[in-house]
């Protein structure tokens, strides 16, 4: 009966383009399943952090800032990525912290000056840390430094020593 209800409906053709039509119902199929693959990346993604470690990865506070011939008597070196000063004056190193006391910014050296200025409140201070004027509460402090077996400079960030502790080398 029902068959003979279908054949009796007049049969169109489909040209080329009307063939390539997508349905309500497949359109519908991409979009569930588009949204069931975003849903299940985010619940993968949310799963891996939880099973990660939850740790902060910082650099070393030790590192080696090379061979002392690199730095001339008398001189003022920034080293960027750890934020520390190496100072060569004639009675020997020191490493100088160049974050600054008052509220953390990084200070800056200024050849011209001869001093370390901080650009946030206008701290200053000597090459030696020592604080010149501004808000600053503390000198700039001193980290230990040393030399490693194969004579480069090793400066430990986690050790504060005293302003008059020069490494001789
Ligand atoms: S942070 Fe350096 S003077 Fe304020």
């Amino acid at each position: 009966m029902s068959e003979s209800k279908h054949s009796s409906l007049p049969r169109v053709s489909l040209s080329g383009d009307a063939v390539n039509e997508i349905t309500r119902r497949d359109f519908l199929n991409e979009i569930t399943l588009g949204a069931l693959g975003i849903a299940g990346l985010g619940s993968v993604a949310v799963t891996y952090q939880f099973f990660s470690p939850n740790v902060l990865f910082e650099p070393p506070t030790t590192f080696r800032a090379g061979n002392p011939d690199l730095y001339p008597v008398h001189s003022v070196t920034f080293l960027q990525d750890q934020q520390v000063y190496i100072v060569r004056m004639p009675e020997g190193f020191y490493a100088v912290s160049a974050v600054c006391t008052h509220l953390g910014c990084v200070t800056q050296w200024k050849p011209d000056a001869e001093m370390i200025a901080c650009p946030c409140h206008g701290s200053k201070f000597k090459s030696d840390g020592t604080k010149i004027e501004g808000p600053a509460p503390r000198p700039l402090p001193h980290f230990a430094i040393s030399l490693t077996a194969d004579g480069e400079l090793l400066v430990d960030k986690l050790q504060n020593i005293k302003s008059e502790q020069a490494l001789r080398v």
